[in-house]
């Protein structure tokens, strides 16, 4: 077997990988709009070949924000369906996923989208049980689970603007960078934590904000959010990804928590969307972030999936 970055000439084969089990894959449309827009590149492609240019046996696609190197997320991972063998299906894939860590210098964590009920669902739970199973031998052992949350007009009614908070632009990064530091104080999201142990506050404040940035979400829309006296109480920043708006972020510094302000920055940032016409806002969560998930609840956001996130323990990075 050989294992290899794709090539542009590979398209056509690239193409022709065609996962017909129940979870998210990189369809062809995916594909094609992806590496148009950068999110997707050819050498962020992996495949496996018994032959040059024969039957493509696997392929591993990776995610990445447009114009950067770094591979962010692993977003589909295809077996093809002549292996028929699980043993050899999970094998293929971890040695695929092997190599590319191996190229790459870092082991993306693999993002996979189910539906809210997956467990009961054979079909989502054969699916996801050999690409689990493959990952954690490529590396990727930590497990985590997001609630994703869906807003529409016709779900809920657009909000009332706050009477207790004021928002304000700002556009100096710094303002951010130092509110976000705060922000992360005692924050509940497995991804910070994580990050706040591997690179200490600053740092972590600093690439938050990188990474917001690159978002295609507009940085003018950022606000950050002020009470009666003036003291800041939080962040809010509507943003959007290839999908769609998003939530983005939202937090509050931790002396102005159990005031239920995440109802206000929550409400602005659907306020705002809501004002530019938009007809759907997609947000995420981790389980474990229980006043947030209220918060979407309490909200009228839905839950309509579920984002399996596979990463590799800080211990082993
Ligand atoms: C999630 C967050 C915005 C909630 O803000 P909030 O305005 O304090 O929320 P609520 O007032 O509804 O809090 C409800 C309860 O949860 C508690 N709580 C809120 N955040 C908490 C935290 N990080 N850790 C422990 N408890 C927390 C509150 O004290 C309150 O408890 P009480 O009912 O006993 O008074 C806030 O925790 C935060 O900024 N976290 C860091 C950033 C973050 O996780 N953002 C969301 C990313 S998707």
């Amino acid at each position: 077997m050989r294992f290899r970055p794709a090539v542009e000439d590979d398209l056509d084969r690239l193409l022709g990988c065609v996962v017909d089990e129940s979870i998210s894959w990189s369809h062809p449309d995916r594909l094609l709009s992806f590496l148009e827009s950068g999110a997707y590149r050819f050498d962020r492609i992996w495949l496996a070949e018994a032959e040059p240019g024969g039957e493509i046996m696997a392929r591993a696609v990776w995610w990445g924000f447009p114009g950067t190197d770094r591979p962010l997320a692993l977003d589909c991972l295809y077996v093809a369906p002549s292996v028929i063998s699980l043993t050899d299906r999970v094998g293929l894939a971890a040695d695929l996923l092997g190599r590319a860590h191996a190229a790459y210098g870092e082991a993306p964590a693999y993002h996979v989208f189910l539906s809210s009920g997956w467990r009961d669902d054979p079909r989502a739970s054969a699916a996801i049980a050999w690409r689990w199973e493959a990952a954690g031998r490529a590396g990727l052992t930590d497990e985590l689970e997001r609630l994703r949350y869906e807003w529409t007009p016709a779900d809920a009614p657009v909000p009332e603007p706050s009477d207790r908070l004021v928002f304000r632009e700002d556009d100096d990064d710094e303002a951010f960078v130092a509110a976000f530091m705060r922000v992360a104080v005692g924050t509940l999201d497995h991804h910070t934590r994580q990050a706040l142990t591997g690179m200490g506050p600053e740092a972590q404040a600093r690439e938050d904000v990188g990474d917001y940035r690159s978002m295609p979400g507009e940085r003018a829309w950022w606000r950050l959010a002020f009470d009666k006296a003036g003291e800041l109480v939080g962040v809010a920043l509507p943003s959007a990804n290839n999908a769609g708006p998003v939530v983005g972020y939202l937090g509050v510094v931790p002396e102005q928590r159990g005031h239920g302000y995440v109802d206000d920055l929550l409400a602005e940032i659907t306020r705002f969307h809501a004002g530019r016409g938009v007809q759907r806002i997609v947000a995420d969560t981790d389980t474990g972030n229980v006043p947030m998930a209220r918060a979407f609840e309490r909200a009228g956001y839905r839950n309509f999936a579920i984002r399996l996130v596979l990463s590799a323990s800080p211990v082993n990075t």
